[in-house]
């Protein structure tokens, strides 16, 4: 979008724009335009300078038959700059009309950028609401790597994934892990069809014209990344905790019975990871099993993760670690997936040796002894700098994740090595943290040991890393 002629610095930039304050178009404070991406090392355009988002309310209709979906997105945010102009991420569907304080606004749309300029410009400091109308057929997004995000439709309904930029088929917003916020998400489809979101359902009412309102809520932060959706022909079990969490199971009638006996387990692995990592972040938990052709992997969307048919035992571990590595400690940036993959990889190794199966040194020895064997790429580049976008989601983010955290376990034995995974879930709960801000913590909980091999080795280092 042109900036606004008034305020058209050129060379003199934001300095010309300020001294012309008070003649600037639409008075509040003139500013000008935020940044199109946040910079990320590997998803650059993902996110949007000059914002912060506090709370998304999406009203959505969905139409499985043609695979339309009308949608309202109110979204909730504070200007941290003056902005004649602000991005959101959105790709795909028609935009019929944007509001900003309730104001029609002028728009402009060019690839996943979506350019909004309110006819008032926004002070920094000032919360403002922008909604934006829109509909048709969401799209599926093809990753780097090759795999399938964004909005899939499924033999009965669809599901939206968003790891790590597919939610901009379903929804514009500030789209990067670092933007945290709270969600309200209603969905209206045809009667005899469950709406599954995250978070708590308020209330399921009739919507007129034989179809059916499901309303969620999130009031714990959550990564866009995290939101899902799930549409279709669900048996869902309803139950409550020991202690009194909600826990909400919807499974695709084909998959009910192979998923019976672990699912029945949920109870047990929460217990489990409380134990191990601390408190549960959430108010509430539960699973979206799907089909195994409706997607090709598990992702642990916020409270709530989606499975690809009937999930394993250590599939369910890796994905409940998730909710205290990933959804409540969230990454900085794509960077540091590791924080996210290393732990939930870790979670599973430390459940099968309280499990009475290997131990977690044995499957660190056997990994370092013998894991080329089983996955080529283990050494292929250090989990804390993933060669490029494509290789976010490889073996050495996850098991190479896994292997620092269990060095520093070797190096500080069991007693610190669990009060420095739950000081780190505790630290940031609810938060951002980057690699930087790990080994920091790590260094300070444990003063007297070295941890500098470890990290530039095993964390940032190429190859094979020698064990002392
Ligand atoms: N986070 C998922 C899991 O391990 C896997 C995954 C799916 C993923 N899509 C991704 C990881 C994109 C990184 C990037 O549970
Ligand atoms: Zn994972």
């Amino acid at each position: 979008m042109s900036r606004s002629v008034k305020c058209a610095p050129g060379v003199a930039g934001l300095l010309a724009c300020s001294l012309v304050l008070a003649g600037c178009v639409g008075g509040a404070g003139g500013g000008s335009e935020g940044a199109a991406g946040l910079g990320d090392p590997y998803f650059p355009k993902a996110g949007n300078g000059g914002y912060d988002v506090s709370h998304y309310g999406l009203t959505l209709a969905y139409d499985p038959g043609g695979g339309r979906l009308t949608g309202s997105a109110v979204i909730t945010a504070r200007a941290t700059r003056d902005l004649s102009a602000f991005h959101l991420d959105f790709a795909g569907m028609e935009v019929a009309a944007v509001t900003v304080e309730g104001a029609a606004a002028d728009f402009r749309r060019d690839g996943q950028e979506l350019t909004v300029r309110p006819s008032d410009s926004l002070a920094e400091g000032e919360t403002f609401e922008v909604a934006v109308r829109y509909s048709g057929s969401p799209r599926t997004i093809t990753d780097p790597d090759g795999s399938k995000e964004g909005w899939l439709r499924t033999a009965d309904g669809a599901l939206a994934l968003g790891e790590p930029v597919g939610s901009m088929a379903w929804f514009p917003g500030d789209h990067h892990p670092s933007d945290k916020a709270a969600y309200d998400i209603a969905v209206t489809v045809p009667e005899g069809l469950t709406a599954v979101s995250n978070g708590e359902l308020r209330s399921r009412k009739p919507a007129g014209g034989g179809r059916t309102t499901f309303s969620w809520r999130t009031e714990e932060p959550m990564a866009s990344y995290l939101a899902t959706v799930a549409i279709g022909v669900y048996t869902v079990t309803a139950s409550t905790t020991e202690d009194g969490l909600p826990v909400y199971v919807a499974v695709d009638p084909t998959q009910a019975a192979a998923g019976r006996a672990v699912l029945a387990r949920l109870p047990e692995v929460m217990e489990w990871a409380q134990d191990n990592f601390g408190p549960y972040p959430f108010s509430s938990a539960g699973a979206i099993v799907d089909r195994s052709e409706d997607a090709a992997y598990a992702l642990e969307t916020q409270s709530r993760p989606v499975y690809p048919g009937a999930p394993d035992l250590p599939t369910l571990v890796h994905e409940t670690a998730h909710q205290w590595f990933g959804d409540s400690v969230t990454p900085k940036s794509w960077q540091d997936m590791w924080l996210n993959e290393g732990f939930a990889t870790y979670a599973e190794w430390l459940w099968a040796e309280d499990e009475g199966g290997a131990t977690a040194e044995e499957t660190f020895t056997g990994l370092y002894d013998h894991g080329v064997e089983r996955y080529a790429n283990l050494w292929d580049f250090p989990p804390a700098k993933p060669t490029s976008a494509a290789h976010v989601s490889e073996v050495p983010v996850y098991q190479r994740g896994a292997m620092v955290l269990h060095r520093i376990r070797q190096t500080v034995g069991d007693d610190a090595f669990y009060d420095i995974v739950q000081g780190w879930a505790a630290a940031h709960r609810h938060g951002n943290a980057d690699t930087r801000a790990f080994t920091a913590y790590v260094e300070k909980a444990a003063p007297d040991a070295d941890f500098d091999d470890i990290w530039a080795d095993w964390l940032y280092g190429e190859g094979r890393p020698e064990l002392p």
